[in-house]
């Protein structure tokens, strides 16, 4: 078993990884807490699988269930209103535990009800999809959203303990699963060139999820995301290196929503950001042409977007780009009416720079998003 020790001062724990980890749960509940009550909050895909089993497991404690839908328009306060009201009536005090089964909008929002709960009950990560292993379930972050704002009410809330099961990567639909190392070639685009090469080169091995592999490039991609929290929980500087391709690929992902349904998973739109900054860096630092085409070749590697063919999605392109630039003006990290951006400088190094022009954002976009 891979077992990290994540230590942000006031809040040290561990994240297990390994086939089966979940087996564990009992022994680290019982180590970790006293009280003997537990509220299970569960992606509903998963009602006879690891619900199941973790209840079973909890023999000696008494448990709440509240399934849930994931998707990111279930990411409300409706849903944090429906758990208050069972931890209310159950008598679930702070020191009782809540463990959040599921991918990304399920460790956000029930990761938020914990926070809350009392200002803060304990709280246990079971991520199960990769992107939620190597990103949303490590670093705080949690929050639900509000109206069409996205992650609007959040708050930074860590665990006690994390519990990555390598089992359920096996079962993740690919697309999930290729979503996920988007995030984790960010990490290595931003931290470290070795684990680049190391991408390019076990491109088929971790592909076929090779359980050696898949357990160390998600141990790797956790320690750099913890590197880069440390010290900078509330994102003054290093931490905002972890935005790296996000503040692009998020307006692509919002932009491009057709009557509430996404067109992009959350990776999907990382790699297309990826690729807009490359751009934007190949001319505002004067790079090499062969760096923008080794991430290219990656991310087709692991079957990632690295363009927008609009009339697919049927938007009229000059309407997207426009809608685009729209939205990353909205983003919560400009400050007054300059947007920072993350460049790469080199494979392995990134900087926050605050003097990228409107202009060149525009044409990134217009480079990005073909006909
Ligand atoms: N807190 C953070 O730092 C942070 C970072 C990145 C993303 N996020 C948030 O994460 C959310 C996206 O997370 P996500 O991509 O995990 O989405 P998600 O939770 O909606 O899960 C995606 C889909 O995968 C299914 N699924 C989950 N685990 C599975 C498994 N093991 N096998 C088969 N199917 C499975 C779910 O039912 C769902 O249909 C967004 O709301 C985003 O804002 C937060």
């Amino acid at each position: 078993m891979e077992i990290i020790n994540v230590d942000f001062d006031e809040n040290n724990y561990n994240i297990y990884i390994d086939k089966g980890v979940i087996s564990n749960i009992t022994e680290l509940l019982l180590k970790e807490t006293k009280s003997k009550k537990v509220i299970i909050v569960a992606d509903s895909f998963f009602k006879d699988s690891i619900v199941k089993q973790v209840s079973e497991l909890l023999k000696e404690f008494e448990v709440h269930v509240h399934l849930m839908e994931a998707g990111k328009a279930n990411k409300n306060m409706n849903e944090v209103l429906k758990i208050y009201a069972i931890l209310e009536e159950n008598d679930l005090a702070r020191d009782s535990t809540l463990i959040a089964i599921g991918g990304g909008v399920i460790g956000d929002l029930a990761g938020f009800v914990a926070s809350t709960w009392y200002r803060g009950m304990n709280l246990v990560h079971i991520p199960t999809t990769l992107m939620a292993m190597v990103d949303s379930s490590v670093g705080g972050k949690v929050a639900i959203n509000f109206r069409q704002t996205i992650n609007a009410i959040g708050n930074y809330y860590h665990p006690i303990f994390t519990l990555m099961d390598l089992d359920l990567i096996t079962d993740l639909p690919n697309r999930e699963y290729n979503s996920g190392i988007a995030e984790v070639i960010k990490c290595a685009i931003i931290n470290d060139e070795d684990f680049f090469k190391d991408l390019q080169k076990k491109v088929q091995n971790i592909l076929d999820k090779e359980e050696h592999e898949v357990k160390r490039f998600i141990a790797k991609s956790i320690k750099i995301k913890i590197a880069h929290v440390k010290g900078d929980i509330r994102e003054g500087n290093k931490r905002l290196l972890l935005n790296y391709g996000h503040t692009l690929g998020h307006a692509i992902e919002i932009s491009t929503v057709k009557n509430n349904q996404e067109q992009y998973r959350h990776g999907e739109g990382v790699s297309l950001g990826i690729m807009a900054v490359a751009y934007i860096a190949q001319k505002h630092l004067n790079l090499d042409a062969s760096i923008y085409d080794a991430y290219q070749k990656l991310f087709k590697a692991y079957h990632l977007p690295t363009f927008v063919y609009a009339s697919k999605l049927s938007f009229k392109r000059e309407a997207l780009v426009k809608k685009c630039l729209r939205n990353v003006l909205k983003d919560k990290k400009r400050i007054d009416n300059h947007l920072r951006v993350v460049l790469a400088n080199q494979i392995g190094k990134a900087s926050v720079y605050s003097d990228v022009p409107f202009s060149l954002i525009e044409e990134a976009f217009e480079h990005i998003i073909k006909e």
